[in-house]
């Protein structure tokens, strides 16, 4: 096969790469089914450990079945997720749980959320095909990475694609998994690893929010100056939260701390 010369194209690639955006607000407008077929094939294509190919991919349209998968989210995951984030600092929360339990609530009684999306991607592993690569590959604190690696690489390429056809796309990553495995039938044996809502944006572009190249760029070795202390994560967490705050179109971090039941 000649190999294709893509020269010239980097720009192309930047820009998109650049432009792409987690869209957190999708209109409920349906999306062509060549879009749908357009994005799965990027994302048929993306690296992964010995080649396994851990994913699956649902697609999911069915109106009752979205709003199943919300209520899941909000009722087990987020509550879940709402109390785990009650330990921190409140600035240090995630944005989205920077409120009292019973704000939290209201919001999400009222909240339709990325139900309203035209479509689900949801993404599922197969840890065994992971095993495709060497046994070596699962030593301590690695040992599920060429499933869970080969499942960000798949979404990053479909997010990537959805940015190129003009839509707009969000990872919503599942943590409790069992609820959302009951409503679409996927084997226990499988990990349901993220929801990819996608449909046209219904919320402005927004600018991206990255670390400068020279601070995560190292010549030749390590370079220890660039080694944060644990006062400097700290100190970056808050740095981060106050730019990332403002383009999470749900956020309620512009508003002063509120005291809540569980810190009093
Ligand atoms: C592994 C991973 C998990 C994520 N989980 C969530 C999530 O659960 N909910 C959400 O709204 N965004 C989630 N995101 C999106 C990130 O918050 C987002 O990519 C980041 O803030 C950078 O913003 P950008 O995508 O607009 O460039 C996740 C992204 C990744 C890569």
């Amino acid at each position: 096969m000649d190999q294709p010369n893509f020269a010239g194209d980097y720009d192309v690639l930047l820009d998109l790469v650049k432009s792409r955006a987690s869209v957190r607000k999708l209109k409920p407008d349906p999306i062509p089914d060549d879009y749908v077929t357009q994005i799965l094939e990027v994302g048929r294509w993306a690296m992964s450990g010995a080649n396994g190919q851990p994913w699956d991919f649902i697609v999911v349209k069915n109106p009752d079945t979205k709003k199943a998968l919300f209520r899941a989210y909000i009722e087990e995951n987020n509550d879940f997720i709402y109390w785990m984030e009650q330990q921190r600092e409140f600035k240090l929360r995630h944005p989205s749980f920077q409120m009292t339990h019973d704000e939290a609530l209201q919001k999400h009684r009222n909240e339709v959320g990325w139900s309203a999306a035209p479509v689900l991607i949801v993404i599922v592993g197969d840890g065994r095909r992971q095993w495709a690569t060497v046994q070596g590959a699962h030593t301590f604190g690695r040992d599920q990475s060429h499933l869970t690696d080969g499942l960000a690489n798949t979404s990053m390429m479909m997010h990537l694609a959805a940015a190129a056809l003009g839509l707009g796309s969000q990872h919503v990553t599942i943590h409790i998994q069992e609820p959302f495995k009951r409503i679409l039938g996927v084997p226990d044996l499988l990990t349901f690893s993220l929801i990819m809502p996608v449909g046209y944006p219904a919320v402005p572009p927004k600018e991206g929010v990255r670390r400068p190249l020279e601070d995560m760029v190292h010549a030749e070795r390590f370079d220890l100056s660039k080694y944060m202390s644990n006062r400097e994560v700290i100190e970056y967490l808050y740095r981060l939260r106050e730019k990332t705050v403002p383009v999470y179109s749900h956020s309620y971090a512009g508003r002063p701390p509120v005291p809540d039941k569980a810190e009093e």
